[in-house]
């Protein structure tokens, strides 16, 4: 039986929100809040076996409002005729606008390094741009004894815990949710004891550095793993990495640009935040894609350039899916822990890998496409050749391609059309 869209988001909301719903009621009036409307779009997900984002709900409060968005942003899901896309290249202008607008994106306006407080020790930090395998290796890294690997933590983007307090509210209240869990591990507390602990080091006003060292002592003789895409958007973030932690180690992830932004588009990964400051960019998510996959990697590279060599491990996301074994021993080496089968089990120990979303928003956290594979899937690696057939990336993402071990190559244009999909 195939029923509209209008009917199947009726029907989510009116089971979440537990009333009947008008097709102009306005969520919040309904009783809605952050956590309902991530329960919604974890529904929609296993209804259309696709991915959306809780913050949708935030832009188009109403059933009406949220079935035009949804058609419009996700033509190829929803449509009934789909559309075809013609490719179009970004442009300098392009390239320096996105890299102004990204570097603002959740990150305080007045992000210092703190050079006042004592230094932390040793963490490890995975830098990447979003889409680029860094779940997968977190949970992967997650097996060892001696690493303590948690979801995104988004601390080295404020100066105090109250300022990541008041950013990420509303529609970006589940980005709190990693060092959430992170701090639940740590203390083995529940959820809400964590939550309490976490209420009160904001209400004390402690720095996100003072923080870290909290946790390093928590963790014991275990070395803390960061990962968090974000950070590599913005230049200070980074360098809090290297400034503020006793020779930090440095693994940057790289992927090939059209499967990360095939990834990206597939996602809408620009549509996470809904922050009209930067992500309202003239763009199609194409477009995006790439900016963010070229500001991401260039903004690491700029910043690696003044880190000693032995601090830094490059790894292609293709070897770690293709070859685990061989991609990981040379990784242990680096960060001088022993090689376990273990780290090569990433859906085991849910718990203790901290993959097990505790709460509906903590499942919108990460790589939601981690949960749709049983294994490490060599598949993925060459999956975006199945969409794109012509080439549209510009000059200079090829150019950091190629710098990064990827090989330029010529594409044989061919009409792209989509089948028709109902529901
Ligand atoms: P695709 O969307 O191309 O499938 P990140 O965690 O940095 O956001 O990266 C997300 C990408 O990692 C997604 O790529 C996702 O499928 C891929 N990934 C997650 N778990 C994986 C696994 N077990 N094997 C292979 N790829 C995986």
């Amino acid at each position: 039986m195939s029923i509209s869209l209008h009917t199947l988001l009726t029907q989510l909301w009116e089971e979440v929100l537990e009333t009947p719903v008008a097709p102009d009621d306005d969520f919040f009036a309904l009783g809605g809040d952050s956590i309902k409307a991530a329960r919604i779009m974890n529904r929609l997900q296993d209804e259309m076996n696709a991915i959306f984002h809780p913050a949708s709900i935030f832009a188009a409060p109403t059933v009406n409002e949220l079935s035009a968005y949804c058609l419009n942003h996700y033509p190829a899901i929803f449509a009934q005729k789909a559309l075809t896309t013609t490719a179009q290249m970004v442009t300098d202008a392009q390239i320096a606008s996105a890299k102004e607008h990204l570097q603002q994106r959740n990150v305080a306006e007045d992000l210092q390094i703190n050079t006042t407080e004592p230094n932390n020790r040793q963490a490890i930090f995975i830098l990447c741009p979003p889409r680029s395998g860094s779940t997968l290796l977190r949970v992967m890294l997650a097996g060892s004894p001696a690493l303590f690997s948690p979801p995104e933590l988004y601390l080295l983007s404020f100066n105090t815990l109250q300022q990541r307090r008041e950013h990420f509210s509303g529609p970006l209240k589940f980005f709190r949710e990693g060092l959430l869990r992170a701090l639940m591990e740590l203390k083995q507390h529940t959820y809400s004891q964590a939550e309490i602990l976490l209420d009160e080091l904001e209400q004390q006003g402690i720095s996100t550095k003072k923080l870290y060292g909290l946790m390093q002592e928590w963790a014991g003789q275990r070395r803390i793993i960061d990962k968090t895409p974000g950070y590599a958007f913005n230049p200070t973030s980074l360098q809090r990495a290297e400034t503020e932690f006793t020779e930090a180690l440095f693994i940057h992830l790289v992927r090939h640009p059209m499967a990360t932004i095939r990834s990206f588009e597939e996602i809408r990964v620009d549509l996470v935040t809904q922050d009209p400051t930067t992500d309202d960019l003239p763009l199609s998510p194409r477009q995006k894609g790439e900016l963010w996959w070229l500001t991401g990697h260039c903004n690491i590279l700029s910043f690696l350039q003044n880190v000693p060599a032995n601090r830094q491990f490059r790894l292609h996301y293709e070897d770690l899916v293709v070859a685990p074994e061989q991609s990981i021993r040379p990784l242990c080496d680096f960060l001088n822990i022993s090689f376990s089968t273990n780290l090569l089990e990433p859906y085991q120990e849910k718990q203790r890998r901290m993959t097990d979303g505790v709460t509906a928003l903590g499942k919108t956290l990460g790589d939601q496409k981690f949960h749709t594979h049983q294994t490490i899937n060599a598949n993925a690696a060459e999956r975006w050749r199945d969409h794109y057939q012509e080439d549209f990336l510009c000059d200079a993402s090829w150019t950091l391609a190629q710098s990064l071990g990827y090989e330029r190559e010529s594409f044989t244009a061919q009409d792209e059309t989509r089948e028709e999909w109902e529901i």
